[in-house]
């Protein structure tokens, strides 16, 4: 009698450490992203991501000051990742403010390995980009609202 606890025991064990249902981690991520039943964000105007950074706006102006520090950050710490204008391991963040939120790109740079669990658009991104996440670089919210100046002139 005891026997059966105990098969019934591992097999419940089995079943919830495994997950291993031999899926490859892109296509859990794919099936996830089907269960959303709706897209929460119609649009990408009122996407500010997930995160540390709520939705605000940017003065007309560029902080010229400001842009060039953020370019030294983005040389130090992105470059080994992105390109400004061409697609390479991750996208071009040439034009981004025309297809993100500030808050979103933000967002994507504090919080990275929430935002492609939890946000519709970076989840699709990570699919885009072959399931493999953007490393969280750890920038202070300072250097990530620099490297956003930064990104405003390119
Ligand atoms: C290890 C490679 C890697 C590094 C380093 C990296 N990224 Fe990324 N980044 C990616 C990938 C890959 C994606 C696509 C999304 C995904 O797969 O998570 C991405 C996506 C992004 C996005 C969203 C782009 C869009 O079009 O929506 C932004 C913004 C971004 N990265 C900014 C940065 C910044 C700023 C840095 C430096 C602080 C940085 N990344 C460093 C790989 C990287």
């Amino acid at each position: 009698m005891k026997g059966i606890y105990v098969i019934a025991f591992l097999a419940l064990f089995a079943f919830a450490c495994g997950g291993g249902d031999g899926k490859s981690k892109i296509d859990q991520i794919k099936e996830q992203s089907k269960m959303e039943p709706t897209d929460p964000y119609e649009s990408w105007e009122n996407n500010h991501g997930v995160g540390p950074i709520k939705a605000f706006t940017l003065p007309a102006e560029i902080d010229q000051d400001l842009a060039l520090k953020g370019q030294e950050v983005y040389e130090a710490k992105c470059t080994a990742c992105h390109k400004a204008e061409k697609r390479f391991i991750g996208p071009a963040p040439k034009g981004i403010l025309e297809r993100r939120t500030p808050a979103w790109v933000m967002n994507m740079i504090l919080n990275p390995e929430e935002m492609v669990q939890k946000d519709p658009m970076a989840k699709k991104l990570l699919i885009e980009y072959n399931g493999s996440p953007m490393a969280n670089q750890n920038l202070t919210q300072e250097e990530a609202r620099a490297v956003l100046e930064y990104f405003r002139t390119l």
